[in-house]
């Protein structure tokens, strides 16, 4: 069953080839040019570990055999080895690290000896892997779940070389069953799965350290599963997020969710769904909340993801290693560092609501020739175990504290999720809103040339989200500059927008070859881009009166989750540029446009207001920048919300354009004088919610003064008097 003795049945594998070739994994090195280089190796099925300069030369750190290693030299990859990588596969005898069947300490003695011992940590098996291990699942507190306690899960070792985050399980397991504040320990049903995959876990202790996936036989003399891509979510919608190539790194599996680790996770969830849960990896230092699928693809939950994780300018996790390459965890959409799919918090997340997150344990020590390096392979050192523990327990206990409520979570930097609002005005409408909120009933857009326009806002499955919705509509065709969300109580104005187009007040850049135009544009003809470490400067915006402002900008960069040092800062000044301070900043690899909002409360008022983007050699693209502000004031509103509305009022210019939501039968608009003389009498047909009185239509010209304009719409009646006040009417 689980363990053998070699014999007959080692020496029939060494008789196939691959066999032997996944008992020679090891660390390599190629050298790859940027983006292209890091998708090609995904899509030869390797997981890149690592990405380093070694001799002025991008290379990627992956684990090869001799089959893959072969694979990538045919495809012209220079292979090299990385010096101080372990290749004996382990004995068991660590001092901190021992496998899953070890008798006395191994992780099943250790759970069962726990369990026995202390009446708060219970012990389960929820599934059985291939060779027949049980998945083990711990309960902390009350043996038994109960519907009224929310649940939440931490989970360790999908992969199977990375001990590190099954130590980390397992401090947790003892440190909330010896130190949870009592009163929070009995209002949750708190689990922990230390060893997701006990198979792959045993063998990187009895056969090869670097073994990464399950133990299912492929039936083409190759091994292995990769947990992590195996899950019914985006299930192999490319071949770069995972490979349908059974020998490689990151194979999908031959179908969703056939392997029974996996089934054994989603029958748990389906018996005790996770309101938040975190699955344990390692390494780089990252934390990735979903979506992980595609490229600028945002959760409608990212405030609540946000929350918890923290954002660059204010990480949730601290990375106290002595000897760690970065302070702190990177936190950030799953694409951030490459995309995956069939992955665990896209499953969790879209099958459960589950907030779910990825911690990459640690960034790892050191270079590749300082001899410490080390990656997969932490050492066997309490205390260094103990700091990683350490680390990452406050994120921990915040997602047990959220669990109650996350819409008023707290994560561990002291950010909470932001309400209801507008995350973009233009050139996409982008709207969060409560999940329980009904639909916006449309939105109303003014345009530059104060034009009233409305738009329907649409919500696809892939945007409902636990807490929040996000509605979007496509406005690139028109250049919308105030936006009202009618029946959802939202305004916004832009007080400005620039995308490096002709005719727009200057933005400066401070050097030479640094921001230039590029026609690589969201929107328009030109975006900014920069690639090396040059300042972008806004024209100074006069905010006096303004409260509740905001900065809209579109994005996407292309550095990468694992050189987190090229990074671009958004600052702001309220005093024209004397004094800046950080409000945003951006890392990873985002090489699709997706929309930023960053909020500005140190801009009320101001009558110096600036923001500049600070590079520092991330290749950097923007577009659709813009100054917002949180306002109804662009609009007349009339007193029903979702009622009609006009462009302009009182009226200067020659048309006034009368809009509505638009119903299902026809609108039926009038226009009278004052004294009641009827000069309009139209309907409107639906999709059309819009009439546009012409005031010089047959030569004549309407004289100033007001009017009555009365539109009616299944079976609601709007009235609104309207003034018009021409110069020279
Ligand atoms: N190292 C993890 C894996 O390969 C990362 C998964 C997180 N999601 C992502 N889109 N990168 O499974
Ligand atoms: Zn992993």
């Amino acid at each position: 069953m689980a363990r053998r003795t070699p014999g007959l049945l080692a020496l029939l594998l060494l008789a196939a080839g691959s066999a032997v070739a996944a008992q020679e994994l090891r660390l390599a090195q190629v050298p790859v040019s940027g983006r292209a280089g890091l998708d090609s190796l995904a899509r030869l099925g390797f997981e890149v570990a690592d990405l380093r300069t070694v001799a002025g030369q991008l290379t990627a750190v992956i684990v090869v055999s001799t089959q893959t290693e072969r694979l990538l030299a045919a495809r012209g990859y220079p292979v090299a080895a990385v010096e101080a990588a372990p290749a004996a596969p382990a004995a068991d005898t660590f001092k901190v690290f021992r496998s899953f069947d070890k008798p006395g300490t191994g992780i099943r003695a250790t759970l069962a000896a726990w369990a026995a011992a202390d009446t708060l940590i219970h012990v389960d098996s929820v599934g059985a892997s291939i060779e027949g291990r049980p998945i083990l699942a711990v309960k902390i507190g009350d043996p038994g779940d109960s519907p009224a306690r929310p649940n939440v899960l931490f989970m360790g070792t999908h992969h199977a070389r990375e001990w590190v985050s099954t130590e980390m399980a397992m401090r947790l397991i003892r440190w909330l069953a010896d130190s949870l504040p009592r009163p929070l320990l009995a209002s949750r049903d708190i689990w922990v799965i230390p060893v997701e995959n006990p198979d792959g876990y045993q063998y990187t202790f009895t056969a090869s350290r670097l073994w990464r996936k399950n133990r299912r036989p492929n039936g083409d003399g190759t091994f292995g599963v990769d947990p992590n891509r195996n899950y019914p979510a985006f299930w192999g919608v490319d071949n770069d997020g995972s490979s349908p190539v059974p020998g490689t790194e990151i194979y999908r599996g031959p179908a969703p969710g056939s392997e029974p680790e996996t089934q054994a996770v989603m029958a748990f969830h389906a018996a005790h769904p996770p309101v938040l849960a975190i699955s344990y990896h390692s390494y780089t230092g990252l934390v990735l909340y979903p979506y992980g699928f595609r490229y600028g693809e945002l959760a409608p939950d990212q405030t609540v993801f946000q929350a918890l994780a923290g954002t660059d300018l204010r990480p949730a996790v601290r990375d106290s290693l002595p000897a760690s390459t970065l302070s702190a965890y990177h936190p950030g959409d799953g694409w951030t560092l490459y995309t995956t799919n069939g992955e665990y918090t896209d499953w969790a997340y879209r099958a459960f609501g589950t907030i779910a997150f990825t911690t990459e344990l640690t960034s790892g020590c050191c270079t590749p020739d300082s001899g410490l390096y080390y990656g997969f392979v932490f050492p066997d050192d309490s205390a260094l175990v103990d700091r990683v523990f350490r680390d990452n327990l406050p994120l921990a206990l915040a997602v047990i504290a959220a669990a109650g409520d996350p819409a008023t979570a707290q994560g561990p930097s002291g950010l909470r999720p932001a309400g209801a609002r507008i995350e973009s005005v233009w050139p996409e409408v982008r709207i969060s809103l409560a999940a329980a909120a009904p639909a916006p009933f449309s939105l109303s857009v003014r345009t530059a040339s104060g034009q009233m326009v409305t738009r329907n806002a649409r919500a696809d499955s892939l945007w409902r989200g636990r807490l929040r919705n996000s509605w979007r509509s496509d406005l690139s065709t028109d250049a919308a500059r105030a936006l009202r969300v009618d029946g959802a109580g939202l305004a916004a104005e832009l007080v400005t927008i620039a995308g490096a187009e002709d005719g727009e007040p200057a933005w400066t850049g401070t050097g030479v070859g640094g921001w230039t135009r590029t026609s690589d544009a969201l929107v328009g003809r030109y975006a900014w881009y920069e690639a090396g470490n040059d300042t972008l400067t806004s024209p100074v915006v006069d905010l006096r009166g303004r409260t509740r402002v905001w900065l809209q900008l579109w994005t996407k960069y292309a550095g990468s989750g694992f050189a987190l040092q090229q990074r671009g800062q958004v600052q702001f000044s309220p005093d024209s540029g004397r004094t800046w301070s950080d409000v945003a900043a951006l890392a990873g690899s985002s090489p699709a446009w997706y929309p930023v909002r960053v909020d500005l409360p140190a801009a009320a008022g101001a009558a110096g207001a600036r923001v500049r983007f600070v590079d520092h050699g991330l290749p950097w693209w923007l577009d659709a920048v813009g100054v917002a502000t949180d306002s109804t004031a662009a609009f007349q509103l009339i007193a029903a919300a979702g009622g009609a509305d006009v462009s302009e009022n009182p009226v200067k210019g020659d048309q006034v354009v009368i809009s509505w939501a638009a119903g299902a039968a026809p609108a039926r608009v009038g226009i009278y004088t004052f004294t009641g003389e009827r000069l309009i009498a139209t309907t409107v047909a639906p999709p059309n919610n819009e009439y546009v009185w012409d005031l010089t239509a047959g030569g004549r010209r309407m004289p100033n003064g007001a009017y009555l304009v009365v539109v009616q719409v299944d079976g609601r009646v709007f009235r609104r008097r309207l003034f018009l006040t021409r110069t020279g009417a």
